[in-house]
């Protein structure tokens, strides 16, 4: 069995200061990998498996950054790769259950392959038990860090990479951000990029702030400067990442209203379209709807997740917000955005919901028609209120609503997204159709895919699309004026 070294400092000659520290760490992982690769006579392989949300999608072009940088090449196959990550969600146990399963599978793949290094990271790390639980019965990971320190990787990876122990180095919350290291992205036209990073609203069912921290915004000039890099690098869209962006810039310390930031990427020429997510509707401000009616690269798109339509239910959310409310912001942005695309996040079986609260529910989705939604199925997560209150609900009684709520939604999705057929609109082609390559696929602002005809020298280009069909959620088109 592997010793353990947490909580690792590597006592060598490297510079104090971040992110000089992670460059000198990449030049040492270097040597490493090239010294590998020629006992092998081959570049060493990673692979990064990424479970859960963009923010952790993002994470992991920064990992891949660093390990490109480092001489690794991306590769896609677990079994053959000198190097597997598991980037990890816990927001719902079923993504938790995932990654045991898969790392039985690496364990045995291990055995054949000894020199194949295992690293898992992201939000399931921060939850102690489950570090117990690996350090029992997972003993041939390699590196295991967590969601505060990830910034770290290249100085983790160097010590894992000179001990034959397991590295285990979790924070339980940082105030720390640091910029400037190297990112991979997985598109070249479009990127996220995070504006804040943590969560302060402890949703009684909701485990992320507890594995993501106190919340902390991003300086409004290193977001700028990152959105001006990436523009010159060729990219046209950007989604604003963070956990609740309405409440952006409130603990900077020169306070900033998202809207105020979002007024700022709007001024950055070559950008074309600009997205965002998640916005919580209790800090939606009139600010931001007046600035999205009047943008002219916003995208026609808001996610914004009701959870429930129960005003009960919501107070034991802790959402801050009741039915009424909702509605009333919904309408609202609807007037001043006609051709908005609305879209939702709903839980189904939170403790002590009854059939009238899911009829609370079910009375939203018909009144605010989304385009599309989310539906969950609630999950216990340990530490959060909600997992010890009364009335947990059966399995059953949960299967039964989340089959007539995801009936009720999809049929309205179907009619919200036939209201387009026959108009023209403008797409950022994406990928060539994964089915039929003579195809290529473009998103329209409002996040609908059209697939039409078309070359791959599109890609990454702005076209206008005539919408032929409409396929439920998706189109047929073809490309106007061809
Ligand atoms: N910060 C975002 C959501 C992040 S988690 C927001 O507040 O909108 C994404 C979605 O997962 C949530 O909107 C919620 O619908 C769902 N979710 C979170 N915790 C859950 C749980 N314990 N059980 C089921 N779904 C959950
Ligand atoms: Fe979770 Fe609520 Fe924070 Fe969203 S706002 S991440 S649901 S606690
Ligand atoms: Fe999952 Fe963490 Fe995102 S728990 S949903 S990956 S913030």
């Amino acid at each position: 069995m592997k010793e353990i070294i947490e909580n690792v400092k590597l006592v060598e000659n490297a510079p104090l200061e971040e992110p000089d520290r992670q460059y000198y760490f990449m030049e040492k992982a270097k040597e490493y990998v090239a010294k590998m690769s020629e006992e092998l006579g081959r570049p060493l392989v990673a692979v990064i498996q990424t479970f859960g949300c963009q923010m952790n999608a993002r994470d992991s072009e920064k990992l891949l950054g660093i390990l490109e940088k480092i001489g690794y090449v991306e590769g896609t196959d677990e079994e053959t790769a000198d190097f597997v990550i598991y980037n990890t969600c816990t927001v719902r146990e079923n993504a938790n259950l995932r990654v045991y399963g898969r790392l039985g599978q690496l364990g045995a793949m291990k055995k054949k392959n000894p020199h194949k290094m295992i690293a898992l990271c992201g939000c399931m790390m921060q939850e102690p038990e489950v570090v117990e639980k690996l350090k029992k019965s997972y003993c041939f990971v390699d590196l295991i860090f967590g969601t505060h320190n990830i910034y770290k990787f290249a100085e983790l990876l160097t010590s894992a990479m000179q001990s034959d122990r397991t590295v285990i180095d979790i924070w339980k919350d940082t105030d720390k951000i640091v910029e400037d290291l190297p990112v991979e992205r997985k598109y070249p036209f479009k990127s996220g990029v995070n504006i804040m990073f943590g969560c302060n609203n402890f949703c009684s069912y909701c485990i992320v702030p507890y594995v993501r921290g106190r919340e902390r915004s991003r300086d409004p000039k290193a977001i700028i400067r990152e959105i001006e890099r990436l523009v010159a690098d060729g990219v046209v869209e950007v989604m604003l990442l963070g956990q609740n962006v309405n409440s952006y810039g409130k603990n900077l310390e020169e306070p900033m209203t998202f809207a105020q930031l979002l007024q700022e990427i709007e001024k950055i020429e070559g950008l074309e379209r600009i997205r965002f997510m998640t916005s919580h509707p209790k800090d939606l401000s009139d600010e931001l709807i007046e600035v999205m009616s009047k943008s002219k690269k916003i995208c026609k798109h808001l996610h914004l997740p009701v959870q429930s339509g129960s005003s009960r239910i919501l107070k034991l959310m802790n959402r801050h917000y009741d039915k009424e409310q909702y509605l009333a912001l919904a309408e609202k942005i609807r007037k001043a955005v006609p051709d908005i695309s609305l879209t939702t996040d709903i839980i189904v079986g939170f403790p002590g919901e009854t059939e009238e609260d899911f009829q609370e529910t079910l009375d939203v989705v018909r009144k605010v028609r989304y385009d599309s939604a989310f539906t969950f199925i609630y999950s216990k997560r340990t530490g959060t209120p909600a997992a010890v209150m009364k009335d947990q609900i059966s399995e059953d009684v949960v299967k039964d609503r989340f089959n007539r709520l995801l009936h009720e939604v999809q049929t309205i999705s179907a009619e919200q997204c036939a209201i387009h057929e026959g108009t023209v609109q403008t797409v950022l082609v994406e990928c060539v159709n994964e089915h039929d390559n003579h195809l290529m696929t473009g998103r329209m602002s409002n996040n609908l895919l059209v697939h039409f005809p078309g070359d791959e020298s599109l890609i990454g280009q702005l076209v206008d699309v005539h919408l032929d069909e409409c396929k439920g959620f998706y189109y047929m088109g073809r490309l106007e004026n061809h």
